[in-house]
């Protein structure tokens, strides 16, 4: 890097904010008729957080964002980036990001570059690297760059909808970086599928085609893994396998496919011969080395035996960032950076020196690979500090778990206020902490009105 440019750009600082509201999947799924089992084994998942008819993805952000502001001590003068990821389309001009301005103006800081990006879960990545990118170019005015991933996802009834969830993230971004990218080892694979997608602009609902998004996952998986390899083994000059990364955090709509993600990655290094794959399992991999295209993504054996030789490793590198998706469930844009809070919530103390990988996907498709090389960081931006700011643990212990009737209720009542306008919600912030925003109401010319409860 030429001399004078910043360093170790990355990941400053993160707060996250969900709704308090949950319902338990174990609950859900009696609810809903499934076999018992099937939302909490078969897919992994714990409870759901959604959003109750007073928040919504700017209510989130404006929480998140005053937040993170607030408990870094950032004043607000010194943001000039600020890029939004979301997939929850509210309005079809108007910018998540232009709400957030509020926060800015009221500072005289109107000088703010960047709007949204979306494509469904990839939008919070798009977002991070525009201000990686803006902080490592020469348009760089010293300040911060700020990214807010917020989403509601909410699923019509049917087999998708115990993979909802809703969560705003957001994120800081500058040099000397605890969390640095190291930018050329990053793999991309970007393609055209209808597996997701939002064609009707009258409902919050997605179109899906569950058999296909996972299929793609997997696909854009592999593509993604083997570029993020050779560019690795390009500028290292030696042979990259899942023994040279400490975490690797993957895009989780639910655990399950994180378990088979990682299983994936393991039987790419079977594939590739990497010294991480070890006798035994390279044994019982053996028979499914033929398999070519398609039938490796069909193969249940495949499947089954991959998952039981990763096994070791999953829950060393895997299981760490697996406490928040399960909890709050798929929270599109916010769920990798969810995931991946979880790791500095579980293992702050030991992360100085190690590596993480990420991995995002968005339906439709985009997805790439990427890494982090973690350093001890100044404080305010010290990992133990970041952890005790992120204060999971409190906040998933004040959750209100409601019943399924409850959230089935709620979901039916936003079917009708999505796109609507003229009316007041309940304005009922019992359930809220001091200092979130909520919504009051939307007037006779689609303008929201939001407020926040005393702080
Ligand atoms: N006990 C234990 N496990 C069970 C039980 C039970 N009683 N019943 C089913 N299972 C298992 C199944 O075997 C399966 O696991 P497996 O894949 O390891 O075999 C799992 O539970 C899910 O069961 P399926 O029958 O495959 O589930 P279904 O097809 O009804 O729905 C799906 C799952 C497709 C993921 C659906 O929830 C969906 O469409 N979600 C939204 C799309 C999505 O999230 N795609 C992922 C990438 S795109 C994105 O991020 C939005």
């Amino acid at each position: 890097m030429e001399s004078g440019r910043p360093k170790d750009v990355g990941i400053l600082a993160i707060d996250i904010y969900f709704p308090p509201s949950c319902v338990q999947q174990e609950a859900l799924e009696a609810h809903d008729g499934a076999s018992k089992g099937k939302y909490t084994i078969g897919l992994g998942q714990d409870c759901m957080a959604f959003c109750t008819e007073v928040e919504d993805v700017i209510s989130m952000s404006l929480t998140v964002v005053t937040s993170l502001l607030k408990k870094y001590q950032i004043d607000p003068k010194q943001i000039g980036r600020l890029e939004v990821g979301s997939e929850t389309v509210i309005d079809k001009s108007k910018s998540i990001k232009t709400w957030i301005m509020q926060i800015f103006e009221e500072y005289g800081n109107t000088d703010v570059e960047g709007v949204d990006s979306t494509n469904a879960c990839y939008g919070g990545t798009a977002a991070l690297f525009n201000c990686v990118n803006w902080v490592e170019s020469s348009s760089w005015d010293g300040r911060y760059g700020l990214v807010v991933c917020t989403d509601s996802a909410v699923y019509a009834e049917g087999p998708a909808r115990p993979t909802g969830g809703a969560a705003a993230i957001a994120m800081l971004i500058g040099p000397n970086a605890p969390f640095a990218f190291e930018s050329k080892y990053r793999g991309t694979h970007m393609s055209h599928v209808y597996d997701f997608y939002k064609p009707n602009l009258a409902s919050e609902y997605p179109v899906v085609d569950g058999k296909l998004s996972q299929t793609c996952y997997l696909m854009a998986l592999d593509a993604c893994y083997n570029l993020y390899c050779s560019k690795f083994e390009k500028f290292e000059g030696k042979q990259f396998s899942i023994s040279d990364s400490d975490y690797f955090v993957f895009h989780s709509p639910y655990n399950k496919l994180v378990q088979k993600s990682f299983a994936r990655l393991y039987f790419n290094d079977f594939l590739r011969n990497t010294s991480a794959v070890e006798k035994d399992a390279k044994e019982k991999l053996e028979p499914f080395s033929n398999l070519i295209g398609d039938e490796s993504y069909q193969s249940r054996d495949l499947e089954k035996v991959s998952q039981q030789v990763a096994k070791t490793l999953y829950d060393a590198k895997v299981q760490p960032s697996t406490l928040l998706p399960k909890q709050l469930g798929n929270m599109y844009t916010a769920s990798l950076y969810a995931a991946f809070a979880s790791v500095i919530h579980n293992k702050h103390k030991t992360l100085v020196g190690q590596r993480i990988v990420m991995f995002s996907y968005g339906s439709g498709l985009t997805s790439t690979m990427f890494s982090f090389k973690l350093q001890e960081g100044q404080h305010p931006f010290s990992l133990p500090n970041i952890a005790s700011i992120l204060n999971v643990s409190e906040k998933l212990e004040r959750r209100h778990v409601v019943p399924p009737e409850k959230f089935v209720e709620t979901l039916k009542l936003m079917e009708h206020r999505y796109g609507a306008k003229d009316f007041e919600t309940s304005r009922d912030t019992s359930l809220l902490t001091p200092g979130t925003f909520y919504l009051m109401k939307v007037d006779s010319m689609y303008r929201r009105h939001y407020a926040r409860k005393d702080a």
